[in-house]
């Protein structure tokens, strides 16, 4: 049994995965055990009540009082079973512990943001601390999409104007995926992030000292980094391929024909309003899609993606 979960299941990393696979184990048991029975049973009955001759002729049965009960209860015993359990596992992974660590996520066309409550955040990893539960207050800055881990058995769509919540506990340390479940447009296969499981004591240290850049490397090596930890790279590439959104190769003192016809220079103030308000300009043939990083990547770090964009001339 443990040799087929482990065929047909994602490892089971939460406090709660064991007992969602219990019930899909029975469902599906239950299912393909009525399923031979049934099928059995149509062939052996074919066959022994096949017509013998020419003047064998077919009783007529009106009905059978015993047997129509017994198809009517036995159903019905099932399906409530499936019922309460269900229900019971629904209202468990709905209602968070009191005692649950709480963390804000935000979901944006491509990418999510987690927020913690000392004020960190993170992009694209979710760091956690093992053996406590985690509730998640969810929301989304533009259309809908959905959070879902496979190895915690949760899933919860994310919503524009609305928070939803959900929440786990992690049973080890490691690393799991996280997908966005709902399309969200054209990099929504792309809109993954892991969940990082630490100790306590490491969570506790992560917390405290954040995804900080290392201050001692070269800013053009910052802002690499930067690019890629922000999810920057999901549309916009460093090899001169076209993405959802321009290549950084070759952008640097580009002159750029905007939607409207107007030509801009690629300069610091183009690529620092691109960062603030995407929007504004659009260049031509690219739709108006980026989310904006106001309050997300600072001034000092927009000055290390520029010295990044201009190495890949
Ligand atoms: Cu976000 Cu699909």
């Amino acid at each position: 049994m443990n040799r087929l979960t482990e065929y047909m299941l994602p490892p089971a990393r939460s406090t709660l995965a064991g007992e969602t696979d219990a019930l899909f184990h029975f469902i599906n048991v239950t299912s393909i055990i009525l399923l031979a029975g049934i099928t059995i049973a149509i062939i052996y009955f074919s066959w022994k009540y096949r017509r013998k001759s020419e003047d064998d002729v077919t009783p007529v049965i009106t009905h059978n009082a015993k047997l129509e009960i017994t198809w009517s209860v036995i159903p019905l015993i099932l399906v409530m079973i499936v019922f309460g359990w269900g229900f019971t596992g629904y209202m468990n992974l709905t209602t968070a512990p009191e005692d649950a660590y709480e963390v804000r996520v935000v979901a944006k066309s491509w990418f999510w943001e987690f927020h913690y409550d000392n004020g960190n955040m993170s992009i694209g990893e979710l760091n956690i601390p093992v053996d406590r539960p985690i509730k998640l207050v969810m929301s989304s800055d533009d259309v809908i999409h959905s959070f879902y881990v496979p190895d915690y058995r949760v899933k919860r769509d994310v919503l524009p104007n609305r928070y939803t919540s959900l929440w786990f506990e992690a049973t080890e340390t490691g690393e799991s995926i996280i997908f966005c479940t709902e399309y969200c447009g054209t990099q929504h296969s792309n809109m993954d992030a892991k969940v990082i499981v630490q100790t306590q004591e490491e969570f506790d240290r992560w917390l405290e000292e954040g995804d900080s850049v290392d201050e001692d490397m070269p800013p053009a090596e910052r802002g690499e980094a930067l690019v890629t930890r922000n999810g920057c790279t999901a549309c916009h590439s460093a090899d001169g391929s076209r993405g959802v959104g321009p290549s950084f190769a070759g952008l640097w003192m580009d002159d750029r024909t905007m939607q409207d016809g107007e030509v801009i220079t690629a300069d610091e103030n183009y690529i620092r309003e691109s960062i603030i308000y995407p929007n504004e300009k659009i260049t031509e043939g690219y739709d108006p899609v980026m989310p904006s990083y106001e309050g997300i990547i600072s001034d000092r770090q927009i000055d290390d993606i520029i010295e990044y964009i201009k190495t890949l001339e």
